[in-house]
């Protein structure tokens, strides 16, 4: 079952590439210079004339719609918030019927989510589901959606849903901003070679697993982390974060690497590994200087960099390579590395990786 692999949350790390194929397959069409999603075709001028979107979601769907936020908003123009279903449907939140509610779930099951959908149909709000789970509650009870494809997630840890979560909204900004003519025909051009490259990308990360896992060894007793990261790749930080506070038991926070400066800055000192997310593309200079800041308080530096630079490897202690690819498409890449750390932690540990304590794989009470 777990296909040669000794978890389910390293089969799922592993099965990516072709998780996030399935997620593109029929919909990005390169040669034709279109991408077709039949949810979005039906309902394109409720989706362009949305005065705003409103993300909501759980746990990692959450950090997906984070990084949503950053491709809807750059490449298409809407304006889009995002929140935690479970503060969204207890707040009283202005809801019109000129908004449009994307609601993301793994399982579709989940029930805060699923009670933020109700709450912005009873608003008269247009609902658009992203679920993994094919006729699940959530699937069900939105106007309409797009699956994720990613093919059963069993690992409580979730993984591949999280970037093909990502790799579908994606899909979708550009159809919008095509739509609206936001973005260039040949920026979209570029969008659409590049996410076609982004499976093979992934499988180029992968084997950097040994490095990860030499790297895993180091940092196995810390009892805190930190990851930083900034614009599309601060969800990329808390995601991070989450997924090694979930199988390894070990506290982590993720930040903006800006923020470091507004209080975290005061918990580093030689014990502490902070997981920098510093790739060529998006505030790489920032970046540097914040590793500099962290390396004149002793810092333990982990960088995610590209492959091939060379100022962040001269002042981090360990790096790990990803490929280029544009900004907007890193997420998908850097978030692999950090899965990887987090999953070799555990195990070096001895954790409970695909089970760990206390969670359940979806959460259908409040
Ligand atoms: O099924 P959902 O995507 O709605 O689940 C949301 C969260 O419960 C889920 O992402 C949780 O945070 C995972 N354990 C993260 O790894």
């Amino acid at each position: 079952e777990k296909g040669g692999y000794d978890h389910f949350m390293l089969k799922e790390i592993h099965e990516q590439p072709k998780a996030i194929t399935d997620t593109y397959r029929g919909r990005l069409l390169r040669n034709e210079a279109l991408i077709k999603m039949a949810g979005i075709e039906d309902n394109l001028n409720k989706l362009l004339n949305a005065n705003r979107i409103i993300i909501v979601a759980c746990g990692t769907s959450w950090h997906a719609g984070l990084v949503a936020e950053y491709i809807f908003e750059d490449l298409a123009r809407i304006p889009v918030e995002v929140e935690y279903a479970s503060e969204f449907r207890y707040r009283n939140p202005v809801i019109t019927e000129n908004d449009v509610l994307i609601a993301i779930s793994q399982s579709g099951e989940t029930a805060d989510t699923l009670a933020a959908i109700k709450l912005a149909k009873s608003k008269g709000a247009f609902v658009f589901g992203v679920c993994n789970v094919v006729g699940s509650s959530i699937a069900r009870e939105t106007h309409a959606g797009a699956y994720t494809h990613a093919g059963p997630e069993i690992g409580v840890a979730s993984t591949k849903a999280f970037t093909t979560q990502v790799t579908v909204l994606t899909l979708m900004a550009l159809r919008l901003a095509k739509a609206k003519g936001s973005i260039s025909n040949s920026d979209f051009h570029r969008h659409l070679l590049e996410l076609e490259l982004i499976p093979q990308h992934v499988e180029n990360v992968l084997k950097s697993d040994s490095h990860i896992k030499s790297i895993a060894n180091t940092y196995k007793h810390s009892n805190n982390c930190l990851y930083l990261g900034r614009g599309y790749n601060f969800p990329v930080a808390l995601e991070g974060a989450l997924k090694l506070k979930e199988i390894s038991y070990i506290h982590a926070e993720g930040y903006p690497a800006a923020e470091m400066k507004h209080g975290p800055i005061a918990l580093i000192d030689e014990n502490m590994p902070i997981v920098v997310i510093a790739t060529k593309k998006g505030h790489y200079e920032k970046v540097v200087s914040n590793i500099q800041e962290i390396k004149s308080r002793k810092g333990k530096i982990i960088a995610i960099v590209t492959q091939g630079d060379t100022t962040v490897k001269a002042l981090a202690d360990h790096v790990i390579e990803v490929p280029e690819t544009l900004e907007a498409l890193s997420p998908l890449l850097n978030t692999i590395p950090l899965q990887l750390l987090s999953y070799h932690i555990a195990v070096l540990l001895g954790k409970n990786v695909d089970q760990p304590r206390n969670l359940a794989k979806s959460v259908t009470v409040e």
